[in-house]
């Protein structure tokens, strides 16, 4: 397994949630991380026990990506691992859903971690053992609802990105796994009430998948990870 004690790793959308969540066991186990958030004052460094930079970044602005691996490599020298997690979900039925919302799902949730990746896939591939963990989802694998097609069609093309890293980073040691939870107990999904029996997934149960992931030696690749707290067929 690697050892995290100096690793350097970048996660987005880090100020709630699972984002947070994983900084925070990141942080906690030795890696040094580096913070993305659109409103950087929202993260409370004090909180995290080892070295932290946090940086503005908008999933949506084009240049917010090569500035903040501008800055990761400025304090700490090296990236060694990204987590792919800023992500929004707007519900969008098939006939009267707003093209602007698929739009901005697009945008946030495919081309953010794209512009990320761009951003950073030499520094990863320098790293020699470099690491993605992409925060997909249940709705990267299957469509459950009609009403989540334009949330699922953007984790689908997530997923395609996660193995397009696979396939062009492996030569140089980087090696990508899609992270895909059912319903994890976090803001996203405030308004959706879990039937009597089942419960929803805490995000320090998918901090502590992620930092799974991101241990694993070169020569133990695992694409996907589905993580479910209740029973689907095959999910
Ligand atoms: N919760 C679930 O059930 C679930 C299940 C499967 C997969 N996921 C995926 O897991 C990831 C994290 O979700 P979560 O549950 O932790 O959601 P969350 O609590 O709603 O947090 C979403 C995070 O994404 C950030 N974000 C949204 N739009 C952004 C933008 N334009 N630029 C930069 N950051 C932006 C948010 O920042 P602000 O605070 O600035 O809005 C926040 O930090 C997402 O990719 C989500 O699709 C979640």
């Amino acid at each position: 397994m690697l050892n995290p004690n100096g690793r350097v790793v970048m996660i987005s959308g880090a100020n709630r949630g699972i984002g947070l969540a994983t900084a925070t066991a990141l942080s906690a186990s030795g890696y040094r991380v580096s913070l993305g958030a659109r409103n950087p004052d929202s993260i409370d460094a004090s909180a995290f026990a080892g070295q932290v930079e946090i940086h503005q970044w908008d999933a949506t602005e084009d240049q917010a990506s090569e500035d903040w691996a501008n800055a990761t490599r400025h304090r700490f020298g090296a990236i060694d691992a990204i987590v792919l997690n800023a992500g929004i979900m707007i519900t969008a039925d098939l006939e009267h859903g707003l093209e602007s919302d698929i739009d901005d799902m697009w945008n946030v949730n495919f081309k953010g971690p794209l512009r990320l990746i761009r951003a950073v896939l030499p520094d990863l591939k320098a790293s020699g053992h470099g690491r993605v963990v992409n925060l997909v989802s249940l709705s990267g694998k299957r469509l459950l609802s009609e009403t989540t097609f334009g949330y699922a069609a953007s984790k689908f093309a997530s997923m395609a990105l996660t193995h397009a890293i696979r396939q062009n980073g492996w030569d140089s040691g980087v090696r990508a796994t899609a992270v895909c939870p059912g319903l994890v107990d976090t803001d996203m999904v405030n308004s959706v009430t879990v039937p009597e029996g089942q419960t929803k997934i805490t995000p320090a149960a998918i901090a502590a998948t992620v930092a799974y992931a991101l241990s694993l030696p070169n020569e133990a690749s695992v694409a996907e990870i589905l993580v479910n707290s209740r029973l689907e067929p095959s999910l």
